[in-house]
């Protein structure tokens, strides 16, 4: 077909996908869904039957997309033309690159051969594999999941292979998930690709050379989508339909968690409630560390520390407290323990690659490891927590699922050196299983990435099997892509310090345009010695990550709110207060990504993709789609340096002041002494927020205060259910705007949740008094604004403003 010296010669064209390939390498195109192509570059080996030349079909832990949408093929000259509904590839049949374009025949990513080499753009033997691509100058990458640095991923180098970083620093790299996937951003225009191989990975992102990505797999083939934008959350809205929606979790989750290594006995949490109620501050959750367990025997309790945990579950809920136990995959081997024995009779462990199981040291020592990436090992597992369940406990929190692996045997009680060999077990990198561990018939270093997602499913499916009236909460340190479908992910062992939390910002955001959107920081810091000034600048920041959660290591000092005296006990229980009260939105929020992929924090770029300013703007976030906030992250600060993007924003401190509006596209500076969390309400923005209470109970709230920001165009959103299960639901809008002298807003409701409310309150801010205000049944001047009061199934008001 092409010229002996192509790499690509002969081509394969059907309906609904383009195979292509030579003596070397074959390329496979096909189109999942609109605006995404799929590009597996693999050795021309793996192209099976000369008649009906095709790839093996691959098993993905990823993608859940089985689409195939139709795709037309031409030729020119040495150049293959497909197109596809939304976007279309190039490919030079010569060099095997190609160039991606999206549906306004934008070109927005372009493959390359590798940088000074006269060599196809993948070279692809039995070990590795590379992708090379052009990185425009000005083109920002963003996301890669759990990674550090700034938001623009630009100039810096990372690998994908889950580790249990102890301790973890701001520059360590990797952590404990791996997501191969990344938002381009150039002029205002977004892309996305993401690489489906849980292979181990590394990709330089125009470091080694500024003008490329280079991505290396250590798998044989290279599967990668490209996604069109034109806007980052459109990238997201396909990454969401190919690799799987964000799971909706129960709202109690979404309240305040309290956790520490080192509750060790009944009374120690009960202790902590007390301390929570009696200084009346909210609280939802508690989560047991390892010390329930019987001598770390996974899926036991220490009867003698825990007599009974399904009184003390029934005790804690008449307090509206939940129970989450820590679950971890490493098995005592310990024979007549009946989960080891079942693994071992059933086959279910990660085997040595010549022989029997291979046994490991982690909390338990010995340890045998399930193996997690097989489904009926999944299912297995996710039926050991039939008996937690049954006991009340409300959600599994899965941790050390990297697998972490503190040494092998025979090597026990040495930690394998990164890199290292160890006698007869062959390369291991970090304290994990060696590469050539068997899970069934694939290598450890092909599925290692994907054992925290294995484990994540097992538990989230085995939730939803044992307790099918109730939504999943599961919270997880390992992870891969996909992982967004059945489980949180919190960031490990962060430090206590003002480092620290100034890099869960970003990192969290990164998460969020990684598709997950259920993210937190141990707040104030895992490790180290925190104080009261961290504890209540780190709570300011924490009440808007989705999962808020106290946690600390043990053998450390005590972190609860209340352990550092007043002022800062007050000030917390002032940010749990403003948790509570942001409910209603971060619910909604929840709910909005679980239908679409868009996370709740957002990077600035969202509301301002084209603006390099909002881009470099990373420790501050978009809160869905109205409020900015630039929280404290440094210490000894009453002030703080804020960019707001081009727009007004009211000054919404603590959510709660109506302060001065500012002009957006410059530099502000807040005031933050603290007790202030600076937030800004978007013009156009409209937020319902509740009253605080002690814990949740149902997402059909009784009090909603609507604060709207007067524009043009006024939108805004309320997603309300019974708080868990499957039941009714109500999403609420209103829409409206100013138009001349009137001001007016539209009440729109769909769905069969009955109201749990007589009233809703209305503050309209950015507007002079009016002179008269129709709809509502009474009003109160505030200030920059009014209030006013309707009823909760109100149809319109209409204010005329003098
Ligand atoms: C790991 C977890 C930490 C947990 C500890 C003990 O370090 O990251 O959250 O407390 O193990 O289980």
């Amino acid at each position: 077909m092409t010229g002996a010296h192509s790499l690509l010669t002969d081509a394969s064209i059907g309906a609904t996908h383009v195979l292509l390939w030579g003596a070397r390498a074959a390329v496979e195109i096909r189109c999942p869904g609109p605006g995404v192509l799929r590009v597996r570059h693999a050795p021309s080996s793996a192209v099976t039957s000369f008649t009906h030349p095709e790839q093996p079909p691959k098993h993905s832990f990823a993608v859940v997309a089985d689409g195939a949408l139709p795709l037309s093929a031409r030729r020119e000259g040495d150049t293959l033309h497909v197109s596809a509904e939304g976007a279309s590839l190039e490919v030079s049949l010569a060099a095997g690159t190609w160039i991606f374009s999206d549906a306004e025949g934008r070109a927005l990513a372009r493959s390359e051969a590798v940088s000074g080499q006269v060599r196809p753009a993948f070279p692809v033997d039995e070990l590795r594999s590379r992708l090379s691509l052009a990185a425009p100058p000005g083109e920002a990458y963003l996301g890669f999941g759990e990674k550090v640095g700034p938001l623009d991923k630009r100039g810096l180098r990372f690998t994908f292979w889950n580790t249990d970083a102890f301790p973890p620093h701001v520059e360590s790299d990797p952590l404990y998930a791996s997501i191969p996937f990344f938002i381009a951003l150039r002029g205002g225009v977004a892309w996305g690709l993401f690489l489906d191989e849980p292979w181990r990975s590394e990709v330089d992102i125009a470091l080694n050379d500024p003008t490329r990505i280079e991505w290396e797999s250590r798998g044989p083939e290279l599967d990668v989508y490209l996604l069109a934008g034109p806007h980052p959350a459109d990238v997201l809205r396909r990454y969401a339909a190919l690799t799987g929606r964000p799971a909706m979790p129960p709202l109690w989750s979404l309240g305040a968690h309290q956790s520490r290594w080192g509750y060790e006995t009944e009374d120690d949490v009960r202790g902590v409630v007390r301390g929570y109620r009696s200084r009346g501050l909210p609280l939802d959750v508690v989560h047991l560390d390892i010390d329930y367990m019987d001598a770390y025997r996974v899926w036991t309790w220490d009867r003698s520390r825990f007599p009974d945990p399904a009184r003390l579950a029934r005790e804690l809920a008449a307090e509206g407290v939940k129970l989450v136990t820590i679950v971890d995959p490493g098995i005592k081997a310990d024979e007549g323990y009946a989960v080891y024995d079942e693994a071992r009779a059933r086959d279910y462990l990660v085997r040595l690659p010549r022989g029997g199981p291979l046994v490991g040291e982690v909390w338990p020592d010995p340890a045998v490891f399930p193996d997690l990436t097989r489904e009926e090992v999944q299912r297995w597992w996710g039926d050991l927590q039939k008996p937690f369940v049954d006991a009340g406990i409300a959600g599994i929190w899965n941790d050390m699922n990297e697998p972490a692996c503190f040494s092998v045997r025979p090597d026990r009680g040495l930690p394998a050196p990164s890199g290292g060999r160890t006698a007869g077990l062959g390369a291991i990198e970090g304290s994990t299983l060696p590469d050539d561990a068997r899970h069934g018939a694939r290598r450890h270093l092909e599925v290692h990435n994907v054992y925290g997602l294995g484990m994540s499913r097992a538990t989230h499916e085995g939730l939803a099997r044992h307790a099918p009236e109730r939504r999943p909460f599961v919270l997880t340190r390992a992870a891969f892509a996909g992982i967004q479908r059945y489980a949180a992910v919190w960031t490990g062992d962060f430090a206590s310090n003002f480092t620290h939390l100034e890099a869960s910002i970003p990192m969290l955001i990164g998460l969020g345009l990684s598709g997950v959107p259920f993210v937190g920081a141990d707040i104030p810091g895992f490790t180290g010695r925190a104080n009261g000034e961290l504890l209540v600048r780190w709570m300011q920041a924490g009440l808007f990550y989705p999962l808020m959660r106290n946690h600390a290591a043990r053998g450390r000092p005590a972190q609860e709110p209340w352990r550092f005296g007043e002022p800062y006990l007050g000030l917390a229980r002032a940010a749990l207060e403003r948790r509570y009260r942001l409910l209603p939105a971060l619910y909604t929020l929840m709910h909005e990504a679980a239908e679409t992929g868009i996370p709740v924090l957002r990077p600035l770029s969202f509301a301002a993709p084209g603006d390099p300013e909002a881009l470099h703007a990373f420790d501050q976030l978009l809160f869905g789609g109205d409020l900015l906030v630039a929280p404290v992250v440094r210490p000894g600060q009453s002030k703080r340096l804020v960019y707001l993007p081009a727009g007004a924003w009211m000054d919404f401190a603590n959510l709660e002041r109506a302060g001065s509006v500012e002009q957006g596209g410059r530099h502000v500076i807040a005031d933050a002494p603290l007790g202030v969390v600076p937030v800004w309400l978007r013009a156009g923005g409209a937020v319902a927020l509740t009253a605080p209470r002690m814990h949740t109970t149902s997402a059909s709230w009784e009090e909603i205060t609507w604060h709207v920001h007067a524009a043009e165009r006024v939108s805004g959103r309320l997603y309300e259910d019974e708080g868990d299960g499957h039941g009714a639901s109500r999403v609420t809008r209103v829409e409206g705007g100013l138009d001349g002298a009137t001001f007016a807003l539209e009440r729109s409701a769909t769905g069969d949740l009955p109201l749990a409310r007589e009233v809703e309150t209305i503050r309209v801010h950015g507007v002079p008094a009016p002179r008269s205000v129709v709809g509502a049944r009474s009003r109160r001047a505030i200030d920059g604004g009014v209030e006013v009061e309707v009823a909760a199934d109100w149809q319109r008001i209409e204010l005329q403003l003098s």
